[in-house]
């Protein structure tokens, strides 16, 4: 320690000089500001003198400005030519809109911080390799040593180190922690569990997959199979008991490497059948890139506990990216980019889109820009991404991602799985069915309460503008749009739509996350081995779990479901002030428009609350601001 005088004196000496240089700067700048001041006065006066330079020179500032305004502030598709990608010709426009970008970034910052405390609850002890410490630790490393992120887990119910201490309270876990840990060690526990689980927890995956095998179909696959398609499958198909899960999209998609180990994205086809009432896993063929590697699996098989992880794998990143990402995501924000470049602010379908079409673009060219925030999956890359996006829209129509059309597609009938109420026996197509009805009223009321007639679609300008510039290859890009000749055919666009965005809001619920997919064996979002073992492999559990997600790997997957469940929404569904507050609709039927929207928000709330029945947790005004108005991440 130096004496009181000298250190006192520093600080004065410290001080005058600060003082002296901020002063200084003042100077500079107000120096600067004169000058430029007296410029612009100059520049001005020769423009009024008639010179004609200075004319030009002016006219060329503000186009200048002009061009500035537009590039950042007006919403544009991204040419993917320049990023190198020109060749993806089928995936919608992919907008983007500057001047949003900073506000994201601040955004998306603050949910990290708002997901702290549920962080801090990761404080759980397991033991792993000999080392005991704390679920956060494992998952997350410490500051010096990374260490702990590249384990493997010794025991099936260490996945459970996903599971936050915090807020956590509505849950009973030790049943969930038995059930869940069980699949990963008993062939007959995982395969009862396998189809339950999917169909129960896959909402906000939007996991409408499961196909009832038609006899077209099963031809096909008899041939693809060989020999490996049996009398059973041949039987079960005549019975309309043979159904599969296709998951051979991934085989177009390499193996990635990220922090050291590999990422793989199985292509996986699951056979399951009708039995007593149950869909139950029976065979699964299992393959790498371009088709490498292929084994198939039946229950009898050692290795049977690797194939439906497998499948559940490739079932996970399908929910992902394309049953989650392309159709809520990917569609949407094309229509919405068209729709703000095409409508006025006081058009009826720009009042009844646009208050649920915020941030989603920002938040799309974010991910793009700042890929490391998306989930541990083999897509290692934005690049990577829109060529998956691009494979998917491939020959894909719009109507497609609507969940009657999905059903109706894979064959999936209401009788086959509805024992007390409609497709209670697949939750997820119940779930997704009850959001679509609350929509398609709301859409109903508000077009019937502006549109007398079909000739009054017809004949609107704007409209027709739209869905024009929305199924454009050189704008919006979507495929196959119904021509808008009809009320009808207007509620069927702005219904698939608006389902798109409000059954996205569903994902900030705490039962979305907890503790189905947080338990990250049920939803793996990757395999970290690449090999494919031999169906008569003697599968112990530490050799099944050296395939699955790495303590890292579990972290990051944690870090993405508790963005969604562990901060509030930008904006509310339900408005904090409740059903009947924040109308915003105007105009000649803004009566009748705003009675709508509180009729939708009333029919939300109630399913939140049979949701929330379901999966034991406390009901509606629990969460009820929780679910999201527009689709923010
Ligand atoms: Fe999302």
């Amino acid at each position: 320690m130096g004496s009181p005088s000298l250190i006192l004196a520093l600080i004065i000496v410290g001080l005058v000089l600060t003082v002296a240089i901020v002063l200084g700067l003042i100077a500079v700048l107000v120096w600067i500001g004169l000058k430029l001041l007296a410029c612009i006065v100059a520049f001005i006066g020769s423009v009024l003198a008639g010179s004609v330079l200075a004319l030009v020179v002016l006219l060329l500032v503000l186009a200048a400005l002009a061009l500035l305004y537009w590039f950042i502030f007006v919403v544009h598709r991204l040419p993917l030519f320049l990023v190198g990608l020109g060749n993806l010709t089928h995936i919608p426009a992919v907008p983007f809109i500057l001047s949003e970008l900073p506000g994201t970034a601040v955004r998306l910052g603050l949910r990290s911080k708002q997901t702290e405390q549920a962080k801090e609850g990761l404080s759980t002890e397991f033991t792993i390799g000999g080392r005991t410490t704390d679920g956060y630790t494992f998952m997350y490393g410490t500051a010096s040593d990374s260490s702990y992120t590249k384990l493997s887990l010794d025991a099936p119910d260490q996945f459970a180190m996903a599971w936050t201490t915090f807020a956590n309270v509505p849950y009973d876990l030790a049943p969930s922690l038995r059930l869940f840990a069980e699949t990963l060690r008993d062939k007959e526990a995982a395969t009862a569990q396998f189809w339950p689980t999917i169909a129960r927890y896959g909402l906000v995956l939007n996991l409408i997959i499961l196909e009832n095998v038609s006899e077209a179909r099963g031809g096909r696959l008899k041939a693809a199979l060989g020999g490996a398609w049996t009398d059973e499958m041949q039987a079960l198909q005549a019975a309309g008991a043979l159904y599969v899960i296709d998951m051979t999209f991934f085989s177009q998609f390499p193996v990635s490497t990220v922090d050291g180990f590999p990422r793989f994205t199985p292509a996986t086809l699951t056979f399951l059948k009708r039995e007593s009432g149950a869909i139950v896993p029976f065979a699964i063929r299992v393959a790498g890139f371009n088709g490498g590697g292929m084994q198939h699996f039946v229950k009898s098989d050692p290795a049977w506990l690797y194939a439906l992880q497998a499948a559940k794998t490739s079932i996970t990143v399908w929910g992902i990216w394309l049953g989650h990402v392309y159709h809520w995501h990917i569609v949407t924000a094309a229509m919405q980019m068209t729709m703000f470049q095409t409508f006025g602010a006081r058009h009826i379908v720009r009042q009844l889109l646009a208050r649920q079409s915020n941030y989603l673009i920002a938040f799309d060219q974010f991910l793009l820009l700042v890929w490391g925030i998306s989930p541990p999956t083999s897509v290692s890359t934005s690049a990577q991404f829109l060529q998956m996006m691009d494979a998917f829209a491939a020959g894909r129509p719009f109507s497609s991602d609507d969940p009657k059309t999905t059903i109706a597609a894979l064959g999936l009938r209401k009788e086959d799985f509805t024992l007390h109420d409609d497709w209670d026996q697949y939750p997820v197509v119940r779930y997704l069915l009850i959001i679509w009805a609350a929509v398609e009223c709301y859409v109903r009321l508000v077009i019937d309460a502006n549109y007398a007639s079909d000739d009054a679609i017809r004949h609107d300008a704007e409209l027709q503008s739209w869905i024009s510039a929305s199924g454009d290859p050189s704008q919006g890009n979507v495929a196959d749009l119904p021509p808008l000749d009809s009320k009808d055919a207007l509620k069927r666009v702005l219904t698939s739509l608006i389902f798109r965005v409000t059954a996205h809001g569903a994902g900030r619920l705490n039962q979305a996350a907890n503790p189905a997919l947080t338990f990250v064996a049920n939803f793996p979002p990757c395999l970290q081995d690449p090999n494919i073992p031999r169906p008569d492999t003697e599968m112990d559990t530490a050799r099944l779990l050296a395939f699955l997600p790495k303590t890292g790997t579990i972290g990051a997957m944690a870090t993405f479901l508790f963005t969604f469940t562990y901060s509030p929404p930008y904006e509310p569904f339900i408005p904090l002030a409740g059903v009947d507050a924040d109308l915003p609709f105007t105009g000649a039927t803004a009566d009748a428009c705003n009675a709508a929207l509180a009729k939708f928000r009333r029919d939300v709330k109630a399913f939140m609350d049979l949701w929330a029945a379901d999966a034991h947790v406390p009901p509606t005004p629990a969460q009820e601001h929780q679910w999201a108005l527009n689709i923010e991440t």
